[in-house]
């Protein structure tokens, strides 16, 4: 009797549940697991370039000897920009025997900081930033004239491996929102540059990914000509004048 109680019961919270809308979710750094494929798998050798090999020494020696690990994030991230904006599974298991830890200890690193792209990504990666702030002044607008002027879906690489368009979560402007971050990869680890484009406009947005595509450095910081920095459109609406000293009223104290 218990026994067909508690059958009747779970059939009831599975119907439940199947009825409630999925749950979407979505990775800023595309798939979340790895899949092999023959231009990413454990097979595929790889290692730091020679220069890199020096930057290697450099991190670790910030580190002691039995706290190699603590270098994961400094050699992934020097990782990633050899590679041309991602880490294929080899270059984790590389950095894994130099720190000399398990290879999964540096997956779940890499996993974690949606920094670190495990897929390609274009050329220039742009990340839109997605958090409230910014999707309230219009981030879904901005994310969708992307995709739509690039012809690709979210984390999707062009087929000429220039652009790819990724979310981010905040980024910390979000009294400028909307806004973009451009992480410039094509001019190696030695260029590579990661600027952020604020108060954005979908037409503003793909002027920015012609400018790139041009070869040209579109100015960054805000967008909106009528506003300095963060500060009000239109100017200053408070601290009109440079600030005075206060006049010293105790003549002997001045
Ligand atoms: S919400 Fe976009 S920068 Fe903070």
């Amino acid at each position: 009797m218990l026994r067909r109680l508690a059958f009747q019961r779970w059939i009831e919270v599975r119907r439940v549940l199947r009825g409630l809308p999925q749950a979407s979710q979505s990775f800023s750094t595309a798939l979340n697991y790895h899949v092999d494929g023959p231009d990413n798998n454990p097979d595929l050798p790889w290692e730091f370039t020679d220069a890199n090999k020096e930057k290697v020494r450099e991190i670790l020696s910030h580190y002691p000897s039995n706290y190699k690990q603590s270098g994961v994030i400094p050699l992934l991230d020097l990782a990633q920009r050899q590679h041309g904006g991602w880490l294929p599974v080899s270059a984790m298991n590389h950095i894994a025997k130099i720190i000399e830890v398990p290879p999964i200890r540096v997956y779940e690193v890499a996993t974690f900081y949606s920094m670190f792209n495990r897929t390609k990504v274009g050329k220039y990666h742009l990340l839109v930033c997605g958090t409230t702030p910014c999707m309230i002044r219009g981030s879904r607008e901005i994310e969708e004239a992307l995709l739509k002027h690039l012809g690709v879906k979210r984390n999707e690489v062009t087929k000429d491996g220039l652009f790819s368009v990724g979310e981010m979560e905040c980024m910390g402007c979000c009294v400028n929102a909307p806004m973009i971050t451009v992480a410039d990869y094509s001019n190696g680890s030695e260029g590579y540059t990661y600027n952020y484009f604020e108060d954005v406009t979908p037409k503003r947005v793909v002027e920015i990914v012609e400018a790139l595509r041009r070869g040209e450095k579109p100015p960054r910081g805000t967008q909106n000509p009528s506003r300095a920095n963060s500060g009000p459109e239109g100017g200053n609406t408070t601290l009109l004048t440079e600030p005075v000293a206060p006049a010293c009223r105790d003549l002997d104290a001045c």
